[in-house]
């Protein structure tokens, strides 16, 4: 059993506890630290966390085998530096950093303090992603040719002004930190590293806060293409479809999280005029969260590393980086 702490007992802090507490034989939580402990101390009290008085606190604490971050974005390199360096296993929420150098350094104190270091892109535990992969991998689905892609909702208006999320340096290119980094690893999942986007960023709805509509497209170093839009003053929806050389998947337009179903369509290579009907799999309702704990806590028991510096978590950094970059320079940008 990993005994981990909870840093940061917001929305998504408090959901990380609850999908793994008392119903996971692998880890577990023991305590927290969050910047007003007021706010979270009836959670702690419910979930039989001691409540720590600071991040260092958790650190020097030889109890506590792992720290999970749930804290703003901007913190998250310097609090897996200083998790690192005290020896804890670290699993940290999206995006790991908002800049290439930050995050690799982070995934590089990580893999030189030989401590485990995970990363909240949920989406990869979805079982209907995970069919996509395999179709691709047995060749069902052809080669990848395109991917469309949207993650979207209402998320500029229920942070009132001067919330964190707001911030320019919290959630620069808008949806794209809290959202559209989802989807860029699920693409990189599917189709490899991505070498080239072009990106626009606005704020249309609000006079204040956030951008709230931003696009892009996106050429992977496969020779595959995308696009990825995230508008997060509209209602809530999400949306993935894979096009490849024998036909199509989609995902999306369901309760995100939880119960993914998946389309596919496929060519009828003897007669391809004849057009096909989509046939719709459900799969059963996963909690991702508590899988990715799970798989954190399993990396941990097994020393099997999870990010690493040249991986797909700190390439996301640098492709949020280069959308960032493209959508105030309006120039397509090359990644290294
Ligand atoms: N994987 C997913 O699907 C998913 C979904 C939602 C969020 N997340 C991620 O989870 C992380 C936390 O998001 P959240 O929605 O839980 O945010 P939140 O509700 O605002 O919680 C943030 C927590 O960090 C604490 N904090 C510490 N220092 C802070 C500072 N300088 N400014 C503001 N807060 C500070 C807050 O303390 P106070 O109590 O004092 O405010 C609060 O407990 C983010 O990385 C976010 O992207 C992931």
């Amino acid at each position: 059993m990993i005994h981990a702490a909870i840093i940061g007992m917001g929305v998504w802090g408090q959901n990380l506890v609850t999908s793994v507490q008392g119903l996971s034989q692998d880890i577990q939580f023991v305590a927290g630290a969050t910047r007003t402990p007021a706010k979270a101390s009836e959670f702690a009290a419910q979930y039989k966390l001691r409540l720590l008085d600071s991040f260092e606190a958790v650190l020097a604490d030889p109890s506590i085998d792992a720290v999970v971050l749930a804290t703003p974005h901007s913190m998250h390199t310097e609090q897996i530096v200083a998790a690192a360096k005290a020896g804890k296993h670290v699993f940290c929420e999206k995006p790991l950093g908002l800049d290439h150098a930050s995050t690799q350094r982070a995934a590089q104190a990580a893999a030189d303090h030989n401590i485990i270091l995970g990363v909240g892109y949920n989406w990869r535990y979805q079982p209907a992603l995970q069919e996509i992969r395999r179709m691709i991998d047995d060749g069902r689905l052809g080669k990848v040719l395109h991917i469309e892609g949207n993650f979207c909702g209402p998320s500029v208006y229920r942070f009132p002004k001067g919330h964190w999320r707001h911030a320019s340096d919290e959630s620069p290119a808008g949806g794209m930190t809290g959202r559209g980094v989802h989807v860029i690893d699920a693409m990189m999942y599917l189709a490899g590293p991505i070498d080239r986007v072009t990106a626009q960023s606005y704020r249309l709805a609000q006079d204040f806060g956030s951008d709230d509509t931003t696009s892009m497209m996106l050429h992977f170093t496969g020779g595959s293409t995308g696009y990825l839009g995230t508008v997060i003053a509209t209602a809530e929806t999400w949306r993935m479809q894979v096009f490849g050389s024998n036909g199509w998947v989609e995902v999306g337009d369901v309760s995100h999280l939880h119960t993914w179903d998946l389309t596919t369509c496929m060519i009828d290579r003897s007669n391809v005029t004849n057009k096909q009907k989509p046939v719709t799999t459900s799969f059963p309702a996963t909690s991702t969260e508590r899988a990715e704990l799970e798989h954190f806590a399993a990396c941990i028991k097994n020393k099997q590393p999870l990010v690493t510096p040249d991986g797909d978590a700190v390439r996301n950094a640098a492709v949020l980086e280069a959308i960032i970059r493209s959508s105030t320079t309006h120039t397509t940008v090359q990644l290294g």
